[in-house]
């Protein structure tokens, strides 16, 4: 199995422009399962490994999928089924959104309830409960759960405002004729670009971004084109690797507003992040000052880039906390953190960090997608060589991670195999 070897200590400079957003791009192909017409998707990050599963799963369901280099072509030539297979579903969760449109769309769909991950229980009731106020009805069977009835629209109100479940509804409203309204919607960025492609497939849809999305379906969606948004998670990670290691680095492609909460916070550290329409510049010098952080819903500061920011507060000027408030276990990093020298005492969703003058570069385990991306900015800025193991978790979410990051000075390499 792969593994990334890192020699770390240098500072990374130059430009390192990011790709497309795989958590928008998820929803967006789902979406073509609402059109019997091809569409065509720029900029997806077709090489990660989430997005061909998706791809794979959108032919077990029967559409045709041309990919070459960032543009994906979803092609219809037969009927659609309803059934997603157990051996896709239970390698990526976003599978689960397969249900919004073929339950719409068909009246009955069979989809195997994803297990737990590395990170939480990660439970679907949310979802499930947004269908059942639809009116559908729901059984289980063997593990899979399937709901039937035709669906009506209707209005959603969510006791959390969980992406997925926001996504699945609106993929359901989308082709329910009549209006939907779902309320404490997710505002995350991915919401409004998955609204855009809807919108261009004929639904109407407002207020994706605020609490409150309003979607106005058709039976006959048409086919579409659409640019996936950029990396607002990749682009985090690329700007705390450039603080970690002392760098100077222009972040391009992504719109600064989607990262604000970071850069709020990297500044109060002492980064200076300057924001542009061509992206976001951050350099730094020499050791952060403690800042805390706790993770929320957009617009606050984001689960996904909770690890790579305890990272670098391993390296601050004191003691600074995490509170870990969307996932109720997303602190597996903190301990391969510690065997490169950081100090992390853990309780419950808090990690409190004490942080040290330097990181030493150790052999440490990828343990989930961002866990692993933490390893990699904690490696970048220790001293010494870090060798980094089960790095096809970081290859889930970060495309051609070690040729983005030598090509901004940093010594990696990947082996194995
Ligand atoms: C999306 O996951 C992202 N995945 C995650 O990115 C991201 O961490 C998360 O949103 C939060 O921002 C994709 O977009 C494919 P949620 P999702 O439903 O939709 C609980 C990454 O690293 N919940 O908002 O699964 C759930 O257990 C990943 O790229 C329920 O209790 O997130 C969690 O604690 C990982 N019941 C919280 O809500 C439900 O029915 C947030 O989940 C649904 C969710």
């Amino acid at each position: 199995m792969d593994r990334l070897v890192i020699e770390g200590g240098v500072a990374l400079r130059g430009e390192a422009r990011v790709s497309g957003s795989k958590n928008a791009a998820l929803p967006i192909l789902i979406a073509t399962l609402l059109t019997d017409e091809d569409c065509i998707l720029d900029n997806v990050p077709a090489r990660l490994r989430d997005i061909r599963l998706t791809c794979r799963l959108l032919e077990a369901l029967g559409k045709r999928v041309e990919a070459a280099g960032t543009r994906v072509v979803v092609r219809s030539d037969k009927p659609l089924k309803t059934r997603a297979p157990y051996d896709l579903v239970k390698q990526m969760r976003a599978s689960v959104l397969v249900a919004g449109p073929l339950l719409a769309r068909f009246g009955w769909v069979r989809v195997p309830i994803p297990g737990g991950c590395a990170i939480g229980m990660r439970p679907i009731d949310i979802h499930l409960k947004g269908f059942a106020d639809l009116g559908a009805r729901r059984t289980l069977d063997q593990g899979d759960i399937i709901l039937d009835s035709p669906l009506r629209p209707g209005s959603v109100r969510f006791k959390f405002p969980s992406v997925g479940a926001t996504e699945n509804l609106m993929l359901a409203a989308a082709a329910l004729p009549g209006l939907t309204v779902i309320r404490n919607a997710a505002r995350e960025p991915e919401i409004e670009d998955l609204a855009a492609f809807l919108d261009s497939m004929g639904a109407r849809v407002s207020g994706a971004g605020t609490p409150v999305v309003k979607v106005r379906g058709s039976q006959r969606l048409k086919g579409a084109r659409h640019r996936v948004m950029a990396d607002r998670i990749e682009a985090g990670t690329l700007m705390l690797a450039a603080a970690a290691t002392g760098g100077d680095l222009m972040v391009s492609g992504v719109r600064p507003a989607h990262v604000r909460a970071l850069t709020l916070k990297m500044r109060r550290a002492g980064a200076v992040v300057k924001e542009s329409a061509a992206g976001l510049r951050v350099s730094m010098r020499g050791r952060p000052r403690p800042v805390s952080v706790a993770t929320a819903p957009y617009p606050g500061f984001p689960t996904d880039l909770q690890a790579p920011w305890m990272a670098w507060m391993c390296l601050a000027r004191g003691r600074s906390r995490v509170l870990e408030n969307v996932f109720e276990k997303r602190f597996l990093h903190a301990a391969e953190l510690a065997r490169m020298g950081a100090r992390i005492a853990l309780l419950g969703r808090r990690a409190e960090i004490e942080g040290v003058e330097r990181l030493s570069g150790a052999p440490v385990m990828a343990s989930d997608l961002r866990g692993g991306a933490a390893l990699l900015v904690a490696a970048l800025a220790a001293r010494g060589r870090t060798e980094l193991a089960r790095v096809y978790h970081v290859d889930r979410g970060y495309e051609r991670v070690e040729s983005k990051l030598r090509g901004v000075g940093a010594r990696v390499r990947r082996v194995g195999r």
